[in-house]
This record gives C-alpha cells, sequence and structure tokens, in this order.
C-alpha cells in the first residue's frame, strides 16, 4: 500500500533523483517531448493562465513548462528533498514558490485564489484518503472558473486479470471515486479519462474538473483511451525529433 509514509520514504530518501525524473519520460523520448505531446494537448484550453498550483512537482519535471505558463507558480510537495531541489532549479523564477507540506494540508494557499491546479505522476500513489483531504482543499482554493487536472490511480477500477505489474498503484481509489468526491465536496467534473500505463490496462486516471458552475451547461465527458502507450510510442518517434530543432 502506498501510504503517505512509503511516499515519504520512497520519495525523500531513498529514491536516486540523479536523473531529476527525466527517466520516467523515457518511453515518449523525454520530458519536452511528452509534455507538447501528451500533456499540452489536453490542457492547452486552460493555459497560459495567472495562478498555478502544482502538487508534487518532485525534481520539477513538468514545473519547468508550467513556470513560463502564469505569473504566480506554487509547487506543494511532501518531501524536503523535493523541495530543496526546486527551490535550487528554479532560483532564477522570482514569481515561483515551493512549500513543503505534510500530504495533505493546503492551508498556505489562500480560498477562491488558485487558476489551475496540476498534477501528474505523483498521486497514483496515494490512497482515497489523500483525495478525501485535497479534493474538498482544492475546491476552495481554485476561483469559480478554476479547473484542476490530477492523475490519479484506477487500480480499484480495474480487474487486473493477468496480475500485471500494479506500478505501485494505489488500490483504494477509482476514477469513479474521485469523481463522486468531486461532485460529494461541491464540484464539477469536465473530463475524466481513464489510461493505460506501461503495458498494463487503465490502471490510471486524469480527472479535470473544478467548481459547480464550471464549464456551464456542458455534461462530464468520459473517455477510456487504450492506446495511451501508442501515444507515447508515436510521439518518441515522431515528435521527438522536432525537439532538436534551434
Ligand atoms: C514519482 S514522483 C513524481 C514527481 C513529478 N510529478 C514528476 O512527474 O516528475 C512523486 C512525487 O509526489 C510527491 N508526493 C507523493 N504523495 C504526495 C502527497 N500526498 N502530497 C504532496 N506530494 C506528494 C513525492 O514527494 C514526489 O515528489
Amino acid at each position: 500500500m502506498p501510504d503517505l509514509d512509503w511516499n515519504r520514504t520512497v520519495f525523500d530518501r531513498d529514491y536516486n533523483w540523479q536523473a531529476g525524473g527525466e527517466e520516467w519520460s523515457a518511453p515518449w523520448g523525454g520530458s519536452e517531448a511528452q509534455w507538447f505531446g501528451a500533456l499540452y494537448p489536453r490542457l492547452h484550453r486552460l493555459l497560459p493562465t495567472r495562478r498555478i498550483l502544482e502538487i508534487a512537482p518532485g525534481f520539477g519535471r513538468w514545473t519547468r513548462f508550467l513556470i513560463p505558463a502564469c505569473s504566480d507558480y506554487l509547487g506543494v510537495d511532501l518531501s524536503a528533498t523535493c523541495i530543496d531541489a526546486c527551490r535550487k532549479r528554479f532560483a532564477g523564477s522570482p514569481h515561483a514558490r515551493f512549500i513543503r507540506n505534510d500530504g495533505v494540508a493546503l492551508d498556505e494557499v489562500p480560498d477562491s485564489s488558485v487558476d489551475f491546479v496540476f498534477s501528474f505522476d505523483s498521486l497514483v500513489h496515494a490512497e482515497i484518503d489523500v483525495f478525501r483531504a485535497y479534493v474538498p482543499q482544492l475546491l476552495r482554493k481554485l476561483t469559480p472558473s478554476g479547473m484542476a487536472f490530477l492523475h490519479h490511480s484506477n487500480l480499484k477500477g480495474f480487474d487486473n486479470p493477468d496480475g500485471a505489474a500494479n506500478h505501485e498503484r494505489a488500490r483504494s481509489v477509482s476514477g469513479r471515486d474521485v469523481a463522486n468526491l468531486v461532485a460529494e465536496s461541491g464540484g464539477k467534473v469536465v473530463i475524466q479519462e481513464r489510461i493505460t500505463w506501461d503495458g498494463v490496462g487503465p490502471i490510471d486516471c486524469l480527472t479535470t474538473f473544478g467548481r459547480a458552475g464550471v464549464n456551464g451547461d456542458k455534461k462530464t465527458i468520459q473517455l477510456v483511451n487504450m492506446t495511451f502507450m501508442q501515444e507515447a510510442s508515436t510521439i518518441r518517434d515522431f515528435h521527438r525529433p522536432y525537439c532538436e530543432v534551434r
């Protein structure tokens, strides 16, 4: 069970951060190709914006793209090792701040102040208790038109018949659970996409949500994307070479 202690022990102490997390982008050919080929197409309606809150930036794999896309950036991570690394790496960006938290509290973020919340490749290791804590707070922290994009586990919602590697995904979380939490907390899911991960079925989920009135009368879009890793190969083979231009 990847509980908060597991996350703290692994990412604060045991993990070898020498490559800064870049190694996790290998199937896409690197984080630049992954950002512009896989993440940005899903976020382009939401960026650039005024204030961004990133939950769990690690060593800043996505932070380097988020900071130029806003006028005020805040990164919150439970690991002091990660917070120190980000403070050093982004010392030249005066509009970026980094705060260590306990893995559940967002007390230092003012209410109704955040236009975009982002978290990718981090909360997949967070069990449902973390979402019970974060989701209602995020809905308070968002502006009325603000949106959150969270990457989380769907392992509970996926019967993994072959017993394939589950990549330490949290077992107590499904896309439905997170959608229910958003609704119970007075929010609205705009789009939810279940995605495959590294040879396994849809063990992950991308949930984009905001306050109740967000996105007008449009209904929630539900997608099941069984080709997320095929997308990665296309990005690696045909987008990544463009990262060499100039
Ligand atoms: C696998 S790393 C990914 C970091 C970064 N998102 C990336 O993709 O490179 C996971 C990060 O999540 C952080 N983390 C895990 N659970 C957290 C929680 N509940 N709240 C804040 N940070 C958390 C860890 O400290 C670590 O920095």
